[in-house]
């Protein structure tokens, strides 16, 4: 399977938020973002596999700015990690005023995705090949991410299975 560059798969996205996207205050409802961001990630990464993907983690996600009605909101995701199934996007968000031109960075999340066969069962993906420094380092700290959440989720399967036993 040939390897592939992040560039590769680089995607880009952008919306401009309407009434629709309004939450009770009158800013851009923070669902909105999390879906464009799940979204984002998960195009990258088909992109990357060549395979339809499912979303199986995503990391904090913290909106440090709010994004208001008439912005728009760009998205864009890159394949910051992979293993032998599975594949990490780093999203980063921004929201730019069209009219004063100003833009703010308001979000980067990281999203860990698995590329499924035509049976739902997952399937190897191309090997990423991290061309700058930055690009580099991205995947170290991606490895150590995923190492993290193959934690927690050693340390769920054992919660559930102590309340499974405990209800026997
Ligand atoms: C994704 C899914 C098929 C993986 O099933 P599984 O039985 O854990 O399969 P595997 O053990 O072979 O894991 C597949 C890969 O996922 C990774 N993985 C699974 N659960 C994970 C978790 N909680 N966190 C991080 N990675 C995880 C494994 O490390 C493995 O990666 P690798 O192949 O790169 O080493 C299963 O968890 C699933 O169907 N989840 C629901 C997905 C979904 O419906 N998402 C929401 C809507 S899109």
């Amino acid at each position: 399977m040939q390897s592939k560059t992040v560039k590769d798969s680089r995607v880009q996205l952008s919306q401009l938020m309407g009434p629709t996207h309004a939450n009770n205050i009158g800013n851009v409802h923070g669902g909105w973002i999390m879906k464009l961001v799940d979204e984002t990630g998960a195009l990258a990464c088909m992109r990357h596999a060549q395979h339809r993907v499912v979303t199986v983690a995503v990391d904090q996600l913290m909106f440090r700015q709010p994004i208001r009605l008439g912005d728009l909101v760009t998205l864009t995701a890159e394949v910051s990690y992979v293993g032998r199934t599975s594949m990490e996007a780093e999203v980063n968000v921004t929201a730019e005023n069209p009219v004063t031109g100003e833009c703010v960075h308001t979000n980067t999340a990281y999203v860990l995705y698995v590329a499924m066969d035509d049976e739902g069962k997952p399937i190897e993906v191309p090997r990423l090949i991290a061309e700058t420094e930055e690009e580099k380092e991205r995947m170290l700290e991606g490895e150590k991410r995923q190492e993290y959440r193959l934690t927690q989720r050693r340390r769920i399967d054992s919660a559930g299975n102590h309340q499974k036993a405990d209800r026997k």
